[in-house]
């Protein structure tokens, strides 16, 4: 593999100033605008879409592993939060096709393309959503909520793993894919200084009233698999 390697693979997913990139979309926030600094905005939707479904993605991103963890059946109802251009949705409304997915996301220009991208795919189980920074603005309660490459985007995490936590059915999940800080400077996501510790999203997610069920650290070169569930007190039966 030659030296271009790190330069495309930051290109698929730097969610940082990539000047070698000249199609990189404008950012309208700050030069690395994370979580910490302000909201990153996710405009000029099709501009994405060249980077966030680059098939180049797949050799890091393993879609097929992250859907092979959630252990969907087919009439499943889920949610993809943080939707983006599809990359996820458009494979989970094949993962389940007698059930239902909701792809939601804050960014209108996002939720105009994914909607476009739904119909011209024929992907009828697939309802598009506009969320709110702490409400994905889901209509029901869902089995599973899968959140790839977010978290790290979200100012207020405890609000929003609450709205999650109220989203899922008792003995629901929520899935976070997001990016190791140990990983390579140079690997895709955001600089080292905003991806978030396991334990970090372990905290906000207790606060919220949901705890981690696994965390597999192997499966993906750059990135965790978290599996979230409601906490449950002791003696507590689900309702
Ligand atoms: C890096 S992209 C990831 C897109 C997609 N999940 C993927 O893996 O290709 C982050 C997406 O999260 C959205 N986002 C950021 N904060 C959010 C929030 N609080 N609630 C829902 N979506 C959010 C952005 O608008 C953007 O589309």
């Amino acid at each position: 593999m030659t030296r271009r390697l790190p330069f495309v693979v930051l290109a698929v997913f730097g969610c940082r100033p990539t000047p070698a990139v000249p199609a990189a979309p404008a950012h309208h926030s700050p030069p690395d605008g994370h979580a910490h600094d302000m909201p990153h905005r996710f405009e000029r939707a099709e501009d994405w879409a060249a980077r966030f479904d680059d098939p180049a993605r797949d050799n890091w991103q393993k879609p097929d592993v992250v859907i092979a963890s959630l252990g969907l059946r087919s009439d499943d109802k889920i949610a993809d939060v943080g939707a983006g251009t599809g990359y996820f949705t458009t494979r989970l409304a094949q993962a389940v096709p007698a059930g239902k997915v909701y792809a939601s996301d804050i960014e209108p220009d996002m939720v105009r393309y994914l909607g476009k991208r739904i119909q011209e795919d024929g992907l009828t189980n697939v309802a598009v959503v506009q969320g709110s920074p702490n409400d994905p603005n889901l209509p029901e309660r869902l089995r599973l909520i899968l959140v790839v490459n977010v978290v790290h985007h979200v100012h207020d995490r405890v609000a929003f793993f609450r709205a999650l936590a109220d989203d899922i059915a008792p003995t629901g999940e929520v899935v976070i894919v997001d990016f190791k800080p140990e990983a390579p400077d140079d690997a895709p996501g955001p600089p080292k200084r905003h991806r978030l510790t396991i334990d970090q999203i372990a905290g906000d997610a207790d606060a919220a009233g949901l705890a981690v069920v696994s965390a597999d650290t192997t499966s993906l070169p750059y990135q965790y698999i978290l599996h979230l569930g409601r906490a449950r007190a002791p003696g507590h039966s689900p309702t």
